[in-house]
């Protein structure tokens, strides 16, 4: 399905972005596994993937940085001629009621989520333009779309990637680019394995589900979006969120 396709995930050594990393290897891409601080994690994915068969290598870049995320799809593109799929995963919470939230930890979160969205889209669209072809996927959350008390900097930089989505849509669709957002709900990781006891049974009983659901969940929704199969859609955000946010 995704045989011949350059695929960068960021984020990837864990979590949401390794089971992505893992489904579009499966089905067929060469995926580059972007990590920032632990090249531990992003060897044991690429690991994972080769020992299936796949085809994988990591990358340490901090996608926060805009010279950094240059080279890297600067250095993608030189090597592998190529960037087919884009997926933006990388992001951190930094929770915090509004009235003690400091400057750092609101400045923070957007840096990584949104700036660092559009530090990817930004210098991997000249290239899907070039090629006249190209999926970009992005990694929103329900907490950008309902809001959620706690996560104000976490809830704007997701709503900021919904609007950076369905912008890069309108401008990429003539160049045949799809651009979509997926939008999970709680999903088991170590992101959520922090919340406490009480706000994990708050939050089930908000799921129309009635449970979190898992990393698989969210991969399999973004290598659809990642294959033809997807070709007809794009500015849309997909939640994956067992019916929370309807
Ligand atoms: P996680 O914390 O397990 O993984 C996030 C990954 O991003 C880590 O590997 C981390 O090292 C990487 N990362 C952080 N800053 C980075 C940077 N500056 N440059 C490169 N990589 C960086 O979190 P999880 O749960 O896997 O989340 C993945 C994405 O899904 C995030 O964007 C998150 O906001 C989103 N999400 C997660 C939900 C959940 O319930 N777990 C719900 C909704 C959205």
């Amino acid at each position: 399905m995704l045989n011949g396709k350059i695929a960068l995930v960021t984020g990837a050594g864990r979590g949401i972005g390794r089971e992505i990393a893992l489904e579009l290897a499966k089905n067929g891409a060469f995926v580059i596994v972007n990590y920032n601080g632990s090249r531990e994690h992003a060897e044991e994915v690429v690991k994972t993937i080769t020992e299936n068969g796949g085809e994988a290598v990591p990358f340490q870049c901090n996608v926060a940085d805009f010279s950094e995320t240059s080279a890297m799809i600067q250095e993608v593109i030189q090597k592998y001629g190529h960037l087919d799929i884009l997926v933006n995963n990388a992001g951190i919470t930094k929770d915090n009621l509004i009235m003690k939230m400091s400057e750092e930890e609101f400045d923070r979160v957007l840096e990584t989520n949104l700036k660092g969205t559009f530090n990817t889209i930004r210098h991997a669209s000249r290239q899907m333009v070039k090629q006249k072809s190209g999926k970009m996927i992005n990694i929103a959350s329900v907490s950008g779309v309902l809001g959620n008390a706690g996560q104000a900097n976490y809830a704007a930089s997701k709503a900021g990637v919904i609007g950076l989505t369905k912008t890069m849509a309108r401008e990429l669709a003539a160049r045949g680019i799809n651009v979509n957002a997926v939008a999970p709900g709680f999903i088991n990781t170590e992101m959520t394995q922090v919340l406490s006891d009480a706000v994990k049974e708050q939050a089930v009983s908000q799921i129309p589900f009635r449970r979190f659901g898992e990393a698989k969940e969210v991969a399999k929704v973004v290598s659809f979006l990642a294959s033809d199969a997807a070709s007809y859609i794009t500015g849309q955000v997909i939640c994956v969120d067992g019916g929370m946010a309807m």
